[in-house]
């Protein structure tokens, strides 16, 4: 990390690659880690120099860059293609490659392979999958493979059909007993980290205190040892936002003055230097005579 306390998020940037290392070693040190959905390299670049340790190329790409309707239309070529621009942009990030829908719940080998081009094409540090304790067989043959796998509990997307639309999770004793249990499972089968969204706080306490690897909280309290959200959430790019991603900036406002301002640029020509001259002692001459001499375009 860029500061001498190794831990401190720093105008600096991130001068070392952050690894499950570093955030094993700030979950001991009782130092919360910031991470953020990234989906292109220039915001990737900005965010290393920032210092946030973390970017997750989350499958809301579908929804935040291709404007699909849901996260379960997010295709895998396409989070292959992001990830590995958020690495080019940001090196020394963590970086969690998210496997979209169907991508990992088909079967086992194809998961592998696929959770494998994350690794290998987009230089992912891991991967995320959205899962309960019956995914733990995938899990322990992911981690067998060496590929450390995000256990995404709680809310998620890529059910919604499933359950008739996005809600929380583990709001009654039966379903914040079972959570508890699939983060056992998944612990036990080697998931590297939790990631746990819409989630009550005390059930997320709950699951911190039972197990023993780093979690993640989107909306699940401040129990957690790191904390993401959408990024656009944080720009105040989206609709509305929940509570726990109130936005930090108001981006909205900024691009509709930029693109007024640009409007204005161009209609009054007020376009600055122009850079492009033509080579010395290059004229034109007579612009009549050049019309003339220009090659005829056949349609
Ligand atoms: O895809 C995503 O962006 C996510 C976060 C909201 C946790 O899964």
């Amino acid at each position: 990390m860029g500061s001498s306390s190794g831990h401190s998020n720093t105008p600096q940037g991130l001068e070392k690659p952050v690894t499950l290392r570093t955030i094993r070693r700030m979950v001991e040190s009782g130092d919360p880690f910031a991470a953020l959905t990234c989906y292109d390299a220039t915001s990737a670049r900005w965010f290393q120099q920032a210092g946030v340790p973390v970017l997750l190329v989350g499958d809301t790409a579908a929804e935040m860059i291709l404007g699909l309707p849901g996260t379960i239309h997010a295709p895998l070529d396409f989070m292959l293609t992001i990830t590995a621009a958020v690495r080019r942009g940001a090196p020394n990030c963590l970086l969690m490659g998210d496997m979209p829908f169907l991508s990992y719940q088909v079967d086992e080998a194809e998961a592998i392979r696929n959770a494998g081009r994350f690794m290998v094409e987009g230089q992912a540090d891991c991967v995320k999958l959205e899962v309960d304790g019956t995914f733990s067989g995938l899990v322990s043959q992911m981690n067998r493979a060496g590929i450390p796998v995000i256990a995404h509990i709680g809310s998620r997307p890529q059910q919604v059909k499933h359950d008739g639309g996005y809600r929380s999770f583990g709001r009654t004793a039966a379903e914040a007993s079972r959570l508890i249990e699939d983060a056992r499972r998944l612990e036990e089968a080697g998931a590297t980290m939790l990631l746990i969204e819409a989630v009550p706080s005390e059930v997320t306490q709950a699951i911190v205190d039972c197990t023993s690897i780093p979690v993640i909280g989107c909306g699940a309290g401040t129990a957690c040892h790191g904390q993401v959200v959408v990024t656009q959430d944080l720009m105040g790019l989206t609709p509305w936002q929940p509570a726990f991603a109130s936005p930090l900036v108001d981006m909205g406002a900024e691009f509709v003055a930029l693109g007024q301002k640009w409007i204005d640029r161009v209609k009054t020509g007020n376009l600055g230097e122009h850079p492009y001259k033509m080579a010395p002692g290059e004229t034109l001459g007579d612009p009549g005579e050049v019309a003339r001499r220009a090659p005829q375009q056949s349609h």
